[in-house]
């Protein structure tokens, strides 16, 4: 199949096959009732339950959901820590329901930086989870999108070294493979909550074709009725690929 009957026969008017979400507006929510920004982060943690648990009811394949920036360490320390004890207590109270409920968990981002304990959590959650056939739930921590374009042109540059490959085989297909999301098609989605309508370096390569809707709702205020309407609005859009509207509806 060429590269644009494939991209066309994407093009149908059928639910999202991948959601990515940017979930922000928890430290305002908080704000905005006088109370800590860390009652905000648990708040949102709610809001994830409902989303998933819709996600998986819609069979919806991929959910990604960006949990931490590779420039949030730059926040206070005691938001940061706070931020980290919440991941942890999160995947040690779900990872079972997530199991039961045949979610898959994937962690994507550099772990490197992460205390030994919630690195072991991670690859403990995702070996439970990773035979699971249902919706996968992709958790972007300590991620940034020029993170991931550079750890593949590492990856890739040893394999040009070591004279696996050379120049002439590098193509997107090849940086694609050696992204954190290799095996993951790409967004069709992309919701940003909080009013911000920016990218904040999430999946920057991921996100080239994407359709955005931004929504001012706060995360923790973020639910099930609001994602619908974000998928309502992505199904009435037409997505061309760079062909004319009229080809598009030629060959659909
Ligand atoms: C998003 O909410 C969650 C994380 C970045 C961890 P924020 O904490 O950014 O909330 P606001 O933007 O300050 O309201
Ligand atoms: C992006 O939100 C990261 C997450 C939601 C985890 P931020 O609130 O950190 O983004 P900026 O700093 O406002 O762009
Ligand atoms: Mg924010």
């Amino acid at each position: 199949m060429s590269e644009d009957s494939n991209h066309l026969s994407n093009i149908d008017n059928g639910n999202p096959r991948h959601i990515a979400i940017i979930m922000d507006g928890n430290g305002r929510w908080a704000q905005k009732r006088l109370m800590p920004r860390v009652i905000g982060h648990r708040e949102g943690v709610k809001t994830v339950r409902k989303i998933v648990e819709f996600c998986g009811e819609q069979k919806i394949e991929v959910l990604s959901l960006f949990a931490f920036s590779s420039e949030n360490w730059r926040r206070p320390q005691t938001e940061v820590n706070m931020l980290m004890d919440l991941f942890m207590l999160t995947l040690k109270n779900e990872v079972d329901k997530l199991d039961k409920n045949n979610i898959r968990l994937r962690v994507i981002g550099d772990r490197s930086r992460f205390s030994q304990k919630l690195q072991d959590k991670i690859v403990q959650a995702e070996e439970q989870t990773k035979k699971n056939t249902g919706l996968t739930l992709n958790i972007a921590a300590n991620y940034g999108g020029r993170w991931d374009i550079t750890q593949a042109c590492k990856k890739i540059s040893v394999m040009l070294q070591q004279g696996e490959i050379t120049e002439s085989d590098i193509s997107e297909d090849l940086i694609n493979q050696h992204l954190s999301t290799f095996e993951l098609p790409e967004p069709d989605l992309f919701i940003r909550t909080g009013g911000e309508q920016r990218v904040s370096n999430f999946l920057l390569w991921q996100l080239a074709y994407t359709e955005f809707y931004f929504s001012s709702i706060l995360w923790p205020d973020f639910d099930q009725a609001v994602l619908a309407d974000a998928i309502d609005s992505f199904k009435g859009r037409q997505r061309r690929f760079g062909h004319t509207s009229e080809q598009v509806i030629k060959r659909t």
